[in-house]
């Protein structure tokens, strides 16, 4: 439970705002690489942590990240000319590089002295794992760029994609922590006694801290067979790191590999999700169609997506498109894919989910604990100092791991290895 005015403190990430201060000491997603993809092509209207941006690939390759209107009178620089490594304003002409320098002023007289002064707002970026990053928190505490183990798993091992979620970051990186409700909301094979996560349906949860958030070792017990253990990573402030080597029925996944989510504020009521996969090894084949069945299977495959933009069609307007009949026979929610079940029932909190009304139970421990210490890092960031997580040596060598532990074996000498980076 938080008070009224903590959930409003760890939920606000526009500029100004503690919330906000503490997403700009990282590096966060911008977009996908492949939203922006020719040089001098059309510049994109973006919105990251409550501001309105315009983000653009330049004559030379590299991309821009800079304020959508023009510092001149404020006209939209999207309708902007990408042209000769600069992005032009149309409605005078003024020419701006990625770094906001003002390049050119037609409409002054010539040797006017203006052209030095005007700057563009721009952000740095830089480019990986198929991401486009971004830092947009003081410069002097800029730290080295992201290094999370995906980002170096070659690009035919590992895959990105994005999704819009109609609500705070906050209730997405909550579901993201929440190993119990995979039981429930996302028990797709009604009656089926062999799925792992049905054996055990409260599961216990024993959480660590370290330099980057936490780890958690979510334990099932599975009887007979020993324990299935799950180490999930929680990296600050809003990125969670899962493992599926094992697959949904036991035995070895189809290809086993590691998963996760990082939840980028759009703005305090929207916010975009990356999805990001990297291969457990450099054996193991991600290919083109089992990529597209696993996006399908997530609800979130090409068909599943209104054309043209990072939106379910299953959304909150038509209720998932829920089917009564189903959920009776089929799947606990009658709600298809397992990413739409999410949205459903976490855009479904509301705009701002109220904590102050909640009723926490010990599978929530996980969430207890990562709000704990977004809370810190707040009040850290206000005086000054330095939240967990920024620098990569925090978490750069850190990978998740899921297996089922035999009785009478204990998990940490069985996940000693697993735990460490392979890429
Ligand atoms: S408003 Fe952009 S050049 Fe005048
Ligand atoms: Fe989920």
């Amino acid at each position: 439970v938080l008070t009224p005015a903590e959930n409003t403190r760890v939920t606000r990430v526009g500029p100004g705002t503690p919330g906000g201060a503490l997403f700009r000491r990282y590096w966060q997603p911008a977009c996908l690489s492949s939203e922006l993809p020719e040089r001098d092509g059309g510049p994109l209207r973006l919105r990251l942590l409550g501001e309105d941006l315009i983000a653009f690939r330049d004559s030379a390759g590299k991309v821009g990240l800079v304020d959508a209107f023009c510092p001149h009178r404020r006209a939209p620089l999207f309708f902007g000319r990408n042209e000769e490594c600069g992005l032009r304003c149309v409605y005078h002409g003024w020419k701006f590089d990625r770094d906001g320098n003002c390049v050119d002023m037609p409409s002054e007289p010539a040797g006017t002295t203006l052209q030095q002064k005007v700057k563009l707002l721009a952000y740095p970026t830089v480019e990986r794992g198929g991401v486009v990053w971004t830092y947009m928190g003081p410069r002097d505490a800029m730290p080295e760029p992201p290094d999370y183990e995906w980002l170096r798993a070659p690009p035919e091992k590992q895959y990105v994609s994005k999704t819009f979620e109609n609500c705070n970051w906050l209730q997405g990186l909550e579901g993201g922590l929440d190993t119990a409700h995979s039981s429930f909301a996302h028990n797709n094979h009604l009656g089926e006694k062999t799925v792992l996560r049905q054996k055990d349906k409260s599961p216990h949860i024993d959480v660590e801290r370290t330099d980057y958030g936490y780890f958690y070792i979510s334990t099932r017990d599975m009887g007979d067979e020993g324990k299935y253990i799950r180490v999930y990573h929680y990296v600050m402030p809003a990125q969670q790191m899962r493992a599926n080597t094992m697959g949904w029925f036991g035995g070895k996944n189809q290809v086993p590999r590691l998963d996760g989510h990082i939840w980028v504020p759009i703005d305090d009521t929207t916010t975009h999700v990356y999805n990001w996969m990297c291969a457990y090894d450099d054996t193991i084949e991600v290919s083109e169609a089992w990529r597209h069945r696993r996006e399908n299977e997530m609800g979130r495959g090409k068909d599943d997506v209104i054309p043209g933009t990072f939106r379910l069609k299953r959304n909150q307007s038509n209720d998932y498109l829920i089917d009564r009949q189903m959920q009776k026979t089929q799947n606990f929610t009658g709600i298809v894919g397992i990413n739409t079940q999410d949205f459903a029932l976490q855009e479904g909190m509301g705009p701002i989910c109220d904590r102050s009304k909640e009723f926490l139970g010990t599978s929530d421990k996980a969430i207890v604990a990562m709000r704990r210490l977004l809370l810190e890092a707040l009040d850290m960031v206000q005086n000054g100092g330095k939240p967990r997580g920024v620098d990569p040596v925090s978490y750069r060598s850190v990978r998740p791991h899921d297996r089922i532990v035999p009785p009478g074996h204990d998990w940490k000498t069985i996940f000693d290895k697993e735990l460490t980076a392979k890429w």
